[in-house]
């Protein structure tokens, strides 16, 4: 990996095994994307990947010239106003009202590593070997503005960080009210657009389209990164596939409001923009003040969608995911919110723990109910103090009976929230976000505590650490499940409530990271009613995010493939629930919901007790069963076989690091007669290897399994040999390869 200038033409590469990314100073001092893909040759001068051409009812930027137009040029951090006529990275309202700027190359930094971004996740390194980080720094000679660009190339994999500071330097106030962490133009248009869409309870559905002249987007202005589009897109070269062709994967690392975007331009340029969403955003910059932009990750891969993945896989697991629990197989938990949703007490609390206990599962997680009047939706939230009519020796009390029975304790928080029916509520009206004057919307009955503001974070971190501390728990499922309305905090003039919703962000890393700080041990699982805020942003803080509320493993198979183009199988949180279903009332065999979980975190949502002995005796086996192979599950590397968007058939595996052990998961969704015979082609074997395989005993080599396929053939093919199990609707199978050499 190396970054290098050549002060001659002004020109920078940064080039690593698998990519190269150019760029150089234009004669104006602004900045011009040369080229970013896959590696090639370094040059003394890239200049002619420039071109320059008098078009009529164009504009030029200096009176000699009759070629420097922006609006033609691929720019690094482009502008809008002074020719280039595209959506702009950056727009900064000047106290003459006016909203041109000029950023121009000044001088530069080259150094090894990485530094962090105070306040924000990021991506990071442990080593100052594994990246190299060029600052550049712009200058508006007009308001003083100073523009820092980031990039960050890491030794390995064709990953480029990305991210922007704005200091003002002259002697005004300034507003931005843009400020995209990356704008990235590329020479042409023939990509399609993916992007992860979806709604509570069908998160993250992969969606394609191709890219057309104009703008295709998608964001939140919901104050969280949401269910309904996730901060994640790719751009794909028609003809590429999961395993072969040129993709490249924008991820932003932010849990707010977000914008996604690549504009084709009508000469088939592409400027993909990606940050904090620009709607509602202004944030004041007085003279001496900064502004950091959240961090952008772009991963280029010239084999396919898969190894696009498996990159920012590697890369969120040991580099943006952090501390005690980053590297540890996750322990098998049984939660009780489907088992008893309110209507718990201790002793059947206790119960359902017992039973999981025999069971073999490893920590029990107490879910929403616990604290304050919270016996309903309408009352509690923002008390966290036990319920002592439901818990007598409190949360120390319950967290020491689950320790007795030789299990981990879990539990759940929403920290954000508040009810109008609560002593928090009637101590701070003021504390909610709302709007003088305007009524306040609620969404299920609770409102949004005022995160923007210090000593709101410090009075929930207060009433949780006090938790935390005194009773013995080992796990934290951090909720959040409304969206933002009527933002607008009391604390802030009115110059400054375009700053409130990244506040708000901010105020929430900001308990998590002292959370996380003071509990290092403790293990963190974000949640957004379900996956609503399943974001790169928490990774960094909560290792594991819950995907989503529907956990019915059908659904799941489209919730889960979704999510692993971008996130590791390690982050998904994913539980066997009961049947029917309690969001789509499907009854799925019992075998398929594990199958399905296997492929994530792995845990349980219901009251074991209320199984037969034959599903316990099952549950018994599933779990001793992720236990042999958690860390392979949880660690090895993913792949997608077959997709659940194409058809009624699913295929994934994960393959350990020697390649010595491989679990291949096969799903359907209907069964259908008289079907034909079927095969997957396996991935990321050793062809040289001879792998024993678990459904038949019989021994194929790597390359066999890869090339002529792993036979999946069902009953649905004919009728059956004697011995032969049928298939049925919603059937799976998991096949367990180990090389015997
Ligand atoms: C939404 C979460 O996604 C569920 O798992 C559960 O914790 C409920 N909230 C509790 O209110």
């Amino acid at each position: 990996m190396s970054i290098i200038f050549n002060e001659k033409t002004r020109t920078f590469h940064l080039c690593n095994d698998s990519v190269s990314y150019i760029m150089t100073v234009l004669p104006g001092g602004q900045m011009a994307q040369l080229y970013f893909g896959k590696r090639i040759h370094h040059s003394e001068d890239f200049s002619h990947l420039l071109e320059f051409a008098f078009r009529p009812m164009t504009s030029y930027l200096y009176d000699d010239d009759y070629k420097y137009t922006l609006e033609h040029i691929n720019q690094e951090y482009g502008v809008f106003g002074s020719t280039d006529y595209r959506d702009p990275a950056a727009e900064i309202l000047q106290n003459d009202g006016s909203r041109i700027s000029d950023f121009k190359y000044q001088t530069h930094t080259i150094k090894s590593g990485k530094p962090s971004l105070l306040g924000l996740p990021a991506t990071y390194t442990e080593d100052d070997s594994e990246a190299e980080t060029l600052t550049l720094v712009l200058k508006d000679p007009v308001n003083g503005l100073v523009l820092r660009l980031f990039y960050t190339i890491f030794a390995e994999g064709g990953i480029i960080a990305r991210s922007a500071s704005f200091v003002n330097e002259g002697a005004d106030d300034l507003h931005l009210t843009r400020a995209m962490s990356l704008c990235m133009d590329l020479p042409d248009s023939n990509y399609e657009f993916i992007h992860f869409s979806g709604a509570w309870g069908r998160e993250r559905h992969m969606k394609t389209r191709r890219l057309a002249q104009g703008i295709q987007s998608v964001g939140s202005v919901r104050g969280h990164s949401s269910h309904n589009h996730n901060p994640f897109v790719i751009l794909k070269r028609p003809d590429a596939s999961e395993f072969q062709g040129e993709v490249i994967g924008f991820s932003l690392i932010y849990s707010g409001n977000f914008l996604a975007q690549a504009e084709v331009s009508t000469h088939e340029e592409t400027r993909v923009l990606l940050g904090i969403h620009p709607h509602w955003f202004d944030w004041k910059l007085e003279p001496g003040e900064t502004f950091q932009t959240p961090e952008a990750v772009m991963v280029y891969s010239d084999q396919g969608l898969n190894h696009m993945s498996q990159t920012f896989h590697k890369l969120y697991q040991t580099r943006l995911a952090r501390g005690y629990w980053k590297d540890k197989e996750r322990p098998i938990l049984i939660n009780n919110w489907e088992a008893t949703y309110f209507d718990f007490t201790q002793d059947r609390l206790v119960d359902i723990a017992s039973k999981a206990k025999a069971c073999g599962v490893e920590l029990f997680v107490l879910d929403d109910g616990w604290f304050g009047g919270r016996r309903h939706e309408k009352a509690g939230l923002g008390d966290w103090i036990a319920n002592p009519d439901l818990l007598p020796s409190g949360i120390t009390g319950l967290a020491q009976k689950i320790e007795d029975i030789g299990m981990k304790f879990g539990l759940w928080f929403e920290p954000e929230m508040v009810n109008k029916d609560s002593d928090l509520y009637r101590k701070h009206p003021d504390w909610i976000l709302k709007t003088p004057n305007r009524s306040t919307s609620h969404g299920r009955f609770q409102y949004v505590l005022d995160f923007s503001r210090k000593e709101v974070v410090d009075c929930v971190y207060e009433m949780m650490a006090k938790i935390l501390s005194e009773a013995k728990v080992s796990y934290v499922k951090w909720d959040m499940n409304r969206s933002i309305t009527e933002c607008y905090s009391a604390a802030l003039p009115s110059d400054r409530q375009g700053e409130v919703f990244h506040r708000y962000i901010l105020g929430v890393y900001d308990l998590y990271e002292r959370l996380t700080g003071k509990f290092p041990q403790v293990l963190f699982e974000s949640c957004a009613s379900g996956g609503a805020r399943f974001d790169p942003g928490l990774l960094y803080y909560a290792p594991q995010g819950w995907t989503s509320d529907d956990s019915d493993a059908i659904e799941r198979l489209k919730i889960q493939y979704g999510t692993s183009y971008c996130y590791p199988v390690s982050c998904m949180g994913s539980h066997v629930s009961v049947t029917p279903n309690h969001q789509v009332f499907r009854s799925t065999p019992l075998h398929t919901r594990a199958n399905v979980a296997y492929f994530g975190t792995f845990g349980y949502e219901l009251d074991l007790n209320k199984l037969s002995e034959e599903e316990q005796k099952e549950v018994k086996e599933q779990i001793a069963f992720m236990k042999q192979y958690r860390r392979l599950f949880q660690f090895g590397t993913f792949y997608r076989l077959m997709s659940p968007f194409d058809g009624g058939s699913t295929a994934w595996m994960v393959v350990s690091d020697d390649k010595k052990e491989a679990v291949v998961g096969v799903y359907k969704v209907l069964n259908s007669a008289n079907m034909p015979f079927t095969r997957v082609a396996l991935k990321g074997l050793d062809p040289d290897f001879c792998y024993e395989l678990s459904t038949d005993g019989k021994y194929h080599y790597g390359d066999e399994l890869m090339n002529a396929g792993l036979i999946t053939t069902d009953s649905s093919a004919g009728e059956l040999a004697s011995g032969d199990i049928p298939t049925c609707d919603f059937d799976s199978r998991l096949f367990i390869l180990k090389a015997s050499n």
